[in-house]
């Protein structure tokens, strides 16, 4: 559904001048006479699917600056454009300082009501995004707030829905970055586990010694190091969700741990005299074939059929291109206001391209991809010249300037799009406590030859190892580091870093 601009206005002949004009900039409409109809309107606005008002001060019974008194508290109140006669800034400024985003003086040309509809849409779209982070953050993101515009993403969606009213786990199934952690939130936000604690366990990454501690917790001095009392996974998801990512790649010893948790409802901490009972939803993701590991004796059957009582499987976004559209969008939207850049688009070209290219990272990849662009774009709207690397690999597309040279040869991610790298440099592992929990990855400060090596060669390396470590995740990358994500890009550009789109 398109959004409108809702024009308030008393006068009947300027109420369908600026319909007329508003219509021919592109946008479609809708009016209201006085500022009652236009509080009635914006109640009944269906999805909010007003954008922005444009709204006029001096209106006979409620004034355009009670309307805005109005809905000042209303955090999903549009973005409100004043107009005022000439002469009276004083009311302009009541107005902003009663939370109107711009003001326009009677009689507005095109060309400013423009630029100023241009802004306040710009400030609809990032209210939408940080109502989604509220949301996200505290648990109570639905399908609503995921962008979502394909058939086969509906069915996702009315699946997880359906899902969410009853604890039946759930094991969401798809490519890597495709969105399934934003559907394990969705579905623990449309449950009525709704603002409980949503814990992520990645499976993937917790030393075997430690898997028991971690999920189940463990008791102050219950063993050698555990100098706290820790809670565990477990029980800090107690009331909400436990989500297990990347669950196939769990070690067969914590499989029957956890297993046995499953069946029995409840938990034995570490060193604990009795069993602890938890009320938690289980929702796994994994990018591996169950079934395949189930037969090659890598993950247990019983378990897989205790995880996988409602599978979700979510589709390559290859197969959901009618999405990339408002993706892109959304993603620049997200991106030039988080940068403080003016980026207003992406020409039609390039906007092919893209939807020209497979994405095998899919919406993670896609979302890299366009942050990378925000960050080193010269001009207002992006051309093919911001996408090098995809350019290079879809035929037909050349981008002026080649992708940044790669180095030798290639290290390959755990999984996810490999990294360019150059084996010579490559981090080795040294191991510095006899814990296997506390290894610690050494880059070498030496060249083989015994010299010092450069501080920009082991900031590469630096970088290149948590690259790898965290797949891609470029704002996991960037916080472990310590670095901004645009320097992050900088410098990966600079280093010839970055990532090998295909
Ligand atoms: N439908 C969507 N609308 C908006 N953003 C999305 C959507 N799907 C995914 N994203 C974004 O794409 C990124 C990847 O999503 P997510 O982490 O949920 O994927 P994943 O399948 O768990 O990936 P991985 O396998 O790499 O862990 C996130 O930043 C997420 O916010
Ligand atoms: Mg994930």
């Amino acid at each position: 559904m398109s959004k409108r601009i809702l024009i308030v206005d008393d006068d009947p002949t300027q109420r369908r001048i600026l319909e007329e004009t508003i219509k021919r900039l592109g946008y479609q409409t809708c009016t209201a006479s006085d500022g009652e109809e236009a509080i009635q309107s914006l109640e009944q606005s269906d999805n909010n699917d007003i954008a922005v008002m444009l709204l006029d001060l001096v209106m006979p019974g409620m004034s355009g600056q009670e309307v805005l008194e109005r809905i000042r508290h209303n955090p999903s109140a549009p973005p409100t454009i004043v107009q005022t006669a000439n002469g009276s800034i004083d009311t302009a400024i009541d107005a902003m300082r009663s939370g109107a985003v711009d003001f326009v003086i009677k009689p507005v040309s095109p060309e400013r009501l423009e630029v100023s509809l241009k802004n306040a849409l710009k400030i609809d779209s990032l209210q939408g995004e940080i109502t989604r982070i509220k949301r996200k953050v505290s648990g109570t993101m639905t399908f609503d707030d995921m962008i979502i515009r394909c058939e086969e993403m509906t069915r996702v969606a009315s699946i997880g829905k359906r899902a969410a009213v009853s604890n039946i786990p759930v094991l969401v199934e798809g490519e890597s970055g495709v969105g399934k952690e934003l559907i394990a939130r969705a579905i623990q936000g449309e449950s009525d586990r709704a603002g409980g604690p949503f814990i992520t366990v990645n499976c993937g990454a917790i030393p075997e010694n430690l898997v028991e501690s971690i999920l189940f917790g463990h008791e102050k001095g219950s063993f050698t190091g555990a100098v706290d009392k820790r809670k565990g996974k477990f029980l800090e998801a107690d009331g909400g969700t436990l989500f297990l990512d990347e669950v196939g790649e769990l070690p067969l010893p914590a499989q029957v741990k956890l297993l046995r948790a499953l069946q029995e409802g409840e938990i034995d901490p570490v060193g604990s005299k009795r069993p602890v009972k938890v009320d938690i939803r289980l929702i796994s993701a994994t990018n591996r074939d169950m079934i395949e590991l189930v037969k090659d004796g890598k993950f247990r059957e019983d378990l897989y059929y205790r995880l996988n009582v409602f599978p979700v499987q979510v589709p390559p976004l290859r197969n959901r291109m009618d999405e990339i559209d408002e993706l892109v969008d959304y993603f620049i939207t997200c991106f030039a206001a988080e940068e403080g850049k003016k980026i207003d688009g992406i020409d039609p070209e390039a906007l092919r391209l893209l939807k020209a290219y497979n994405w095998p990272g899919n919406i993670r990849q896609l979302e890299n991809t366009i942050f990378r662009a925000v960050v080193l774009a010269d001009d207002a709207v992006l051309t093919i010249d911001d996408f090098p690397q995809i350019a290079a690999h879809v035929d037909g597309f050349e981008a002026s300037v080649p992708p940044a040279p790669s180095p030798a040869s290639d290290v390959q991610t755990h999984e996810g799009p490999a990294i360019i790298g150059d084996e010579s440099t490559i981090p080795h592992t040294i191991e510095v406590s006899n814990d296997a929990s506390d290894q610690v990855l050494g880059i070498p400060a030496m060249t083989t030859g015994g010299e010092i090596r450069p501080l920009d060669a082991i900031e590469a390396d630096m970088i290149r190892l948590a690259l790898g470590k965290y797949r891609g995740h470029m704002t996991e990358v960037a916080k472990r580091l310590g670095i901004g994500r645009s320097t992050l890009y900088r410098k990966m550009r600079e280093f010839g870093l970055e990532a090998r789109l295909n």
